[in-house]
């Protein structure tokens, strides 16, 4: 017989490399290629055309009728948000998030939730001993709740406990980093464990209707470690997200085969566990003081539900021959770069000899692209100490032309600006009707922006 060929996988990507390498030849990695032993075809499918034997498939049209999943609510409304109104029987999610950031105490409280509803659930834990969760979930006053609870990381053992009696409505497997299946070679957390432990857990969930939940840690630049594979096999992946030092947390979905990924859920980290924040849009306000240059406040979009978010810049001027930093916490890098160069290009102002610091209060992270027109205003304001005043918000997306262009939702965002005692706006053009209580200063493009916050006419 042929001897198995070998292989090596990187860690990062999945990409399959035949020679041992410093570099992965797919994602730039470093040290990332990991020798797996490869079983060779089996002869069956080796001597068998494909064409033939299979079984013949019905196709339908579009326009074929639609069986909606039916969900299951978890009980904690912001998870059921996230999740898109809930758990798809037979689905299996990924939660990915940092070390610490609570995805444990999320999901021992979903779980303790359902099982108080007289579900059947099991929380498996691969990382921490079953008293080190008995604890947490006494200590968050669920200790008396009906979860089915191992602690085990063979998945082989977790599959014939669980094939023994009634399928669970819930199955949590934290994480999935632990978990080894003895069908391949390969420590746990290796993507080939990860892959295989994931197919067959993944199976189990589409057989018997269980739903399924993985934890997923994430790596040092915040992608779910192991595998994007992982993130193909599963039908919704969500993110945990936050500063640990911070008490706020929002769950993110980043796919979702069977919803929208637009909804996020905010909870609040305190001694009682993660709580719902039912109205999170001054969650991200800071106490806010006349007169601080660089401090803009920035009416945010997360799905349907508006958040305003205060945005602070700071720049200090160097000595020059200095290489200037960039820092950014909560946005973009790319981002602030290329505001930086608009702002430069298109408005005259130089920031060559400054370090710049940018950061998002509360520990909160900006996706949406509506953010250009506040953190340029943070930036010029800091760069001329000319404070934005404080009761105004900031919005637009900025070309690189130096163009601000409308965005989404205009009206949403000065609704709530106005709710929340805002009395001012500077925003694009277009895009938005008139909303009692705001004044709103339009700016066609960012220089005139610039001058206007400069006092230039
Ligand atoms: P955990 O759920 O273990 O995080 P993960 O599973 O994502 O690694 O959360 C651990 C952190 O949460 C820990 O630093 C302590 C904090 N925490 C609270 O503040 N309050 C609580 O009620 C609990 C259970 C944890
Ligand atoms: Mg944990």
């Amino acid at each position: 017989m042929a001897k198995p060929a070998k292989r090596y996988v990187c860690q990062a990507c999945g990409g399959v490399s035949h020679r041992w390498q410093g570099q992965c030849a797919d994602c730039a990695e470093w040290n990332t290629l990991v020798e797996e032993v490869q079983a060779a075809p089996t002869a069956f499918a080796a001597k068998h055309d494909l064409r033939r034997g299979g079984r013949m498939l019905e196709l339908v049209g579009l326009d074929a009728d639609i069986v909606l999943p039916e969900r299951t609510k978890t009980g904690i409304g912001e998870l059921d948000r996230a999740l898109g109104g809930g758990l798809v029987p037979g689905s299996a999610t990924l939660i990915g998030g940092d070390p610490g950031i609570g995805k444990s105490t999320l999901l021992i409280q979903a779980a303790a939730k359902l099982a108080e509803e007289g579900l059947s659930v099991a929380y498996i834990s691969g990382e921490e001993a079953a008293d080190q969760v008995r604890l947490r979930a006494r200590r968050l006053g669920l200790g008396n709740a009906p979860v089915k609870l191992g602690a085990a990381t063979s998945v082989r053992d977790i599959l014939a406990t669980l094939d023994g009696g009634r399928p669970p409505a819930l199955l949590v497997i934290d994480s999935i980093q632990t978990m080894h299946s003895d069908m391949i070679e390969g420590a746990p957390g290796t993507v080939s464990q990860v892959r295989a432990s994931s197919q067959e857990l993944i199976r189990y969930a589409k057989e018997t209707g269980a739903a399924l939940i993985l934890v997923g840690h994430v790596t040092k630049d915040g992608a779910i470690a192991g595998p994007r594979v992982l993130e193909h096999m599963v039908d919704t992946v969500l993110s945990f997200e936050g500063e640990r030092s911070h008490q706020y947390r929002i769950l993110r979905p980043i796919k979702n085969r069977f919803g929208g990924t637009d909804e996020i859920g905010v909870f609040s980290m305190a001694e009682t566990g993660l709580g719902e924040v039912l109205n999170p849009s001054s969650l991200f306000l800071t106490q806010r003081d006349e007169g601080v240059a660089g401090a803009v406040v920035f009416p945010a979009l997360e799905g349907t539900r508006p958040l305003l978010i205060e945005i602070q810049a700071l720049t200090v001027r160097l000595a020059s021959g200095a290489t200037p930093r960039r820092a950014v916490v909560g946005w973009d890098s790319g981002r602030l770069a290329m505001i930086l160069a608009v702002l430069e290009a298109r408005c005259g102002l130089s920031f060559s000899s400054a370090e710049v610091y940018l950061n998002v209060a509360g520990g909160y992270r900006v996706t949406d692209p509506a953010a250009d027109v506040a953190v340029a205003a943070a930036l010029v304001s800091a760069l001329a100490e000319r404070p934005v005043p404080a009761d105004a918000v900031a919005f637009g997306e900025v070309s690189l032309s130096g163009e601000i262009r409308p965005v989404a939702h205009g009206g949403i965002r000065l609704k709530e600006a106005a709710k929340l005692g805002f009395e001012r706006a500077l925003m694009p053009s277009a895009g938005a009707g008139e909303v009692t209580g705001i004044k709103a200063s339009h700016f066609p493009s960012l220089g005139r922006l610039v001058d206007h916050l400069l006092g230039r006419g």
